[in-house]
This record gives structure tokens, sequence and C-alpha cells, in this order.
């Protein structure tokens, strides 16, 4: 076995370009000790789904130290029971018939930043304009805010972002800006409880499950989670999809004429370019795994870019295949099953924490595509981007600029 060295795992050939080294930790060391950050790193597609599903084992209250310090106690720090509870709660919302009512609001407000961004006439930089802009709209949209407002709770999605993963100044920023989100809401809440409409904040404050109800704190916080945890993924993988179909234009073509193939794509997509390539969780006791003992109490890292590349999972895993026999396509599945063949993408996670927004992020990354195809139209177009790089947890294009000719 050959040694590894964890700088590798904190440099920039590893930012540019990560499939190698996780390529050498699935072969050779499927559970690293990383001793810079001080966590252990998983790496094989069974490996992160195991974890993912054993949450008595790895559980995500690792989340209290980085979004929780942000916006207070969350969804996704909790476990167990008291999890499952608020859970409940609020999972129907976005989901299914509830989330095909929004579907028309969801397309104006697409077409609207659409509009903008090719309002000149010239080349289009896709991130900057449209993936970044989309899904906040989105969610303000979906909240019921007013239009002039929308401008304000960018503002604040930025600072509770950076909060996130940056600094303790940034730290200060995005908890002052998650405070005054919570403020700015509170009003709206006690307006929808007496008179409740369509949007889903009413819905967040009526939704009720064995007579248990979110109180106003953690309505707040919610929403705050639903912004982060919505916004910077579903921005991600509008960016990672455009470059991918702009940068292989016979799927692009395909992809323009059949909703089914552009389907096809997002899955494939989310498994070759998942938003967030590594989250968290804790041992909650002492566990030996290949041969190395993770003590309870440590910081365990599941590597979801590595998992959707793994070779045991998937054949040719660096291709961008929409086609591919070996991947579960269509609608994703809580356990992340590997059936008939097909092995789930590990992208909205697996088990008790999967992500509840998994619905809406594929609508919506689908319109926006959908009609950014629409709108470039099947004419040769002239791509410029950098392409994918790793930035803390996540992964995406930063810069994808295009033009027609
Ligand atoms: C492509 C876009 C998205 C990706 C890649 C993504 C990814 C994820 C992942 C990996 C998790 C699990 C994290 C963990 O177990 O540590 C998660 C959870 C979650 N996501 Fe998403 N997400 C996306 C879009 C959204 C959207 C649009 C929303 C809502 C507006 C959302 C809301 C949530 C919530 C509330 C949770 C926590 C669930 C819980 O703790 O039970 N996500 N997401």
């Amino acid at each position: 076995m050959t040694g590894f060295a964890a700088t590798r795992l904190h440099d920039t050939a590893h930012d540019q370009n990560p499939e190698p080294v996780w390529q050498e930790l699935r072969d050779n060391h499927p559970v690293f000790y990383d001793e810079i950050a001080n966590v252990y790193m998983v790496t094989r597609h069974a490996d992160v789904r195991r974890a993912f599903t054993e949450a008595e084992t790895f559980s995500s209250r690792v989340y209290r130290k980085t979004m929780g310090r942000v916006f207070g106690p969350m969804l996704l720090q909790l476990d167990g029971k008291e999890h499952v509870r608020r859970r409940t709660i609020v999972s129907p919302l976005l989901m299914g018939v509830r989330l095909e009512a929004y579907h028309d609001l969801i397309d104006e407000v697409a077409a609207e930043v659409l509009d903008d961004a090719f309002a000149d006439g010239g080349p289009v930089d896709v991130v900057a304009t449209i993936a970044h802009r989309l899904p906040v709209s989105v969610i303000a949209s979906l909240l019921g805010l007013p239009r002039e407002d929308h401008g304000q709770f960018f503002v604040w999605y930025e600072a509770m972002m950076a909060g996130v993963w940056v600094d303790d100044e940034a730290r200060r920023r995005g908890r002052e800006a998650a405070d005054e989100l919570k403020a700015y809401i509170a009003p709206m809440v006690e307006a929808r409880r007496i008179k409740p409409g369509d949007d889903l904040i009413s819905r967040l404050v009526h939704a009720e499950e064995e007579g248990e109800r979110l109180d106003p704190g953690e309505l707040g916080a919610y929403v705050a989670l639903l912004l982060t945890a919505g916004g910077e993924t579903t921005d991600k993988s509008i960016s990672n999809l455009s470059w991918l179909l702009l940068t292989h234009p016979e799927e692009a073509a395909r992809a323009r004429e059949d909703s089914e193939h552009l389907d096809k794509a997002f899955s494939e997509t989310m498994r070759i370019l998942p938003p967030l390539v590594y989250v968290g969780r804790e041992a909650l006791s002492d566990v030996t795994w290949h041969n190395v003992l993770i003590p309870e109490g440590r910081g365990v890292r599941l590597a979801i870019g590595s998992a959707n590349r793994d070779e045991r999972a998937y054949s040719e895993p660096d291709r961008f295949w929409p086609d591919r026999p070996d991947l579960h396509q269509g609608l994703e599945r809580r356990p992340a099953p590997t059936t008939n063949g097909r092995a789930s993408h590990l992208a909205f996670g697996a088990g008790s924490h999967f992500c509840l927004g998994y619905q809406l992020a594929r609508y919506e990354t689908k319109k926006a595509v959908e009609l950014l195809l629409g709108r470039i139209g099947p004419g040769p177009v002239t791509v410029d981007s950098p392409g994918p790089a790793v930035d803390g947890p996540t992964r995406s294009v930063r810069e994808l600029v295009v033009a027609r000719g």
C-alpha cells in the first residue's frame, strides 16, 4: 500500500482536478485520516452511502459548528426522534402536487431572470446572471416576499453563505444577516397566521404533524435554511449542467429536442459534478473501518464527489454520459439503492437527512437550462469557461460566458 500525504487534499491541484486524488484514496486508503483537517475521509460509493444511512453511528450534529452557528438550531443538525418530528412537519411542503402548484410561478421567475440576462444582446455569463440569481429569486417568490425586497433578500443570502464557510468576522456578519432576515419575516408570519395565502410562509405557519408546529424561532431558521441549502447548491447545479451541455454539443442538441434527455442529463450532472462534494459527520462511537479506527467524537468527511466517480459503481466514471446504463435516473430516492444494475448518485445525500428540496432543485435547474438552450438557439456558440473547481465543500463552474456565433 502506498503512502498518501494529506497535503494533497489541500492544494490547488486538488481543487482544479480532484479525480486522481480521490481515485488513489478509493483504491488504497478508503478511510483516510486527514491530519490537516482532522477528519476521517470516506471515498467509496458503498461506504459513503453506508455512512449517510447509519445516522446512529455517523451523526450530522457537526452542522452545529457551521450552518447552526449562523442561523440557529435547524433540521440538518438534529438526530433521531427529534429530527424525525421536525422533518415530518416540513417535508411535504415542496414535494409532489404541492410543488406542482408552484410550477407556473417558478417558470415566470425563470423567464424574468433569463430576460434580464439576455437583455443587452451581448455575451452572457451564465453563472453570474442566471445561476447565481435564479434560486434566491425562486425561494423569495415561493415565500411570497414582495418583489421590491428581493434585492435585500439576496444581500442577506450572500452574508449568510459567507458566514458558514469563511472566518469569525464573516460569521458575525452572517449571524446579523440571519437575525435581520428573521426579524423581517416575523410580521409576515403573524399576518399569515391570521390570514393564510398560497405562499410557502403560510404553508410553514400552518404545517402541523400530530398537533405540533414550528415555533416562530424555528420558522425563521427554517427559512434561512431553505435559502442557504437551496440557494448555493441549485446555483451550482444550474452552472454545472449548463457547462456540461454546452461543452457536449451533441448532448445539448438532444436535450433541446427531448425533455427526457434533459432529465437524464440532470441526473448525470448530479453524479459527475455534484454541487456538494464533501459533507461532514461525527462518529458517535468507536468504529473500525477498512482497518482504520475512527474514535468516538471524531469528524468524518463523506466524499460525495468521489463516491459518484467510483468505478465500483459506474463504468467509465469520468465520462459525461446521460444515457449510461448504470445510473439510477429520474427522481432520486431516499435510500439511494442500487437496483437493476443502476446505482443512485449521492448528490442529495441518503437516509434520514436526504435533501428536502431535490424535486424543486431538479425542476428549477431543468427549467433554467431549457430556457437557456432556447435562448442560445441551435446555431454555433462560443463557450468560455475555466471549468469546474473545488471550493471548500462545493465544486462548480465559476464563470461560463456564452455568445452566439
Ligand atoms: C442541486 C441542488 C441541491 C443539492 C445538491 C442539495 C444537496 C443536499 C444534501 C447533500 C443534503 C444532505 C446533507 C447531509 O446529509 O449532510 C441536503 C439536505 C437538505 N436540503 Fe438540499 N440540495 C439541493 C437543493 C435544495 C433545495 C432547492 C432545497 C430547498 C429549498 C434544499 C433543502 C434541503 C434541506 C431542508 C435539507 C435538510 C434535510 C434534513 O436535515 O432532514 N436543498 N441537500
